[in-house]
């Protein structure tokens, strides 16, 4: 339990640590990865490049530092971190590590303020922020092993690929030791582990399955992203030297962006790739609840699961609709507006400014916000942001 003297500390302090956050973030990380370069087999560097871990990591510890007195409210926030945490392999003797490191930083940015009372505080919080996540995170990683489950990674087998678009590869999955699967609700994703020829270490990507629960294999659509850009090395391994026979580690299914089973009307509106555990949660629906699929998608040659989505649809007496940004841009309201009825809830995944423009567009169509259901690609910059 902290002091009240304690608490004081971290919320006077938490301000100017943010006004600095994107030098905290920085001292931290390149002193972690300098120090502990093993972790360069957790990080994905494709994301370092890009800041983008940077932003996630220390600013959501500056962030549950504001509730440091009611850790119970970031709760919610800190099980979707977990998720990733457990589907990467984070352990308690992780923490430490990166603790040491943020105080490091913190130390730097306040320099002369620096006080050892305020170092000894950020300390403390620090462990009673950490205890949070592992002690969720010791669950998940229970919870997992349960039912078929396993702990940590297993090698699969690539048992088939196929293509579903010109930038779109399914790859299926069988355990190699032939234990049946454990089942997972749509939208839910794996972690697997590659390492890529040529590379020291190795790398870690979250893909949604893209196929319903099934107790012999998980499928995966990975998109192949553009190679001369970092983050394109994983997908491009995959899409052109992962083969048929080949193994590659997976974790258990994770994640908390799943279909609600009620009797409401759901709009599915993806973008891109976004487009996977949608497919996934409309595969799983049930005769009689209404559904509405927008696929936005650059142009024709970009359209992955067309097919299948429409056939589902059909069965279910919805409506399906493909929308080209190449010819008219983001989707809009008078897309929309039909589709958004009473109750009607929204499931949305794609990149983050599409996300953005629809999120605001349904809300200005009067969906509630526990109606609108959505998940970033890539790490959740801010606690605000899950
Ligand atoms: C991802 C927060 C501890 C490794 C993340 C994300 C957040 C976060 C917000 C982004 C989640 C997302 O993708 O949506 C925290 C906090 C921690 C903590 C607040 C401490 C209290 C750790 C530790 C490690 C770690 C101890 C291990 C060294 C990672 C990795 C990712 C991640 C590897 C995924 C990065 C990527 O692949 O882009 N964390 N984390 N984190 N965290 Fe943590």
């Amino acid at each position: 339990m902290l002091s009240q003297q304690t608490i004081d500390i971290i919320k006077s302090t938490v301000p100017v640590l943010e006004q600095h956050g994107v030098t905290i973030t920085k001292t931290f990380y390149s002193n972690l990865l300098k120090k502990h370069p093993e972790l360069f087999n957790y990080f994905n560097r494709a994301n370092q490049a890009r800041e983008r871990q940077q932003t996630a990591l220390a600013n959501t510890v500056l962030a549950a530092a504001k509730y440091i007195d009611n850790l119970q409210a970031i709760i919610p926030a800190v099980m979707q971190i977990s998720h990733k945490h457990r589907g990467l392999g984070i352990l308690p003797e992780h923490y430490p590590i990166v603790g040491e490191n943020l105080l490091i930083a913190i130390k730097e940015v306040l320099g002369d303020a620096a006080t050892d009372e305020i170092i000894n505080a950020w300390a403390e919080a620090y462990g009673v922020i950490a205890d949070v996540f592992i002690s969720i995170e010791e669950d998940l990683y229970k919870a997992a092993e349960q039912d078929g489950g396993w702990r940590l990674f297993k090698p699969f087998k690539v048992s088939k690929k196929v293509a579903e678009s010109d930038e779109v590869t399914s790859f299926y999955l069988v355990a190699e030791d032939g234990e049946k699967l454990p089942d997972y609700k749509a939208g839910q994703y794996i972690t697997i582990c590659v390492k890529v020829p040529g590379d020291e270490y190795t790398s870690n990507r979250h893909y949604t399955l893209s196929q319903p629960s099934n107790e012999n294999e998980f499928r995966i659509s990975v998109k192949r992203e553009d190679a001369v850009n970092p983050h394109g090395v994983v997908s491009n391994y995959l899409h052109e030297q992962l083969s048929v026979g080949d193994t590659i580690e997976v974790s258990a299914p994770a994640g908390l962006f799943t279909l609600e089973v009620n009797s409401n009307p759901v709009l599915f509106v993806s973008g891109g790739i976004g487009v996977t555990p949608l497919n996934t949660m409309l595969q799983t629906m049930e005769l009689g609840r209404q559904v509405s699929f927008i696929q936005c998608a650059r142009n024709e040659k970009a359209v992955a699961f067309k097919e299948q989505i429409n056939k589902k649809v059909n069965e279910l007496n919805g409506t399906y609709r493909v929308l080209f940004s190449d010819d008219k841009g983001y989707v809009t309201k008078e897309d929309l507006a039909s589709f958004v009825k009473e109750n009607t809830e929204v499931y949305i995944c794609g990149p983050a400014p599409f996300m953005e423009t629809v999120i605001s567009i349904v809300r200005d169509l009067g969906v509630a916000g526990d109606n609108i259901h959505f998940e970033f690609f890539g790490p959740a910059m801010s606690l605000d942001a899950l």
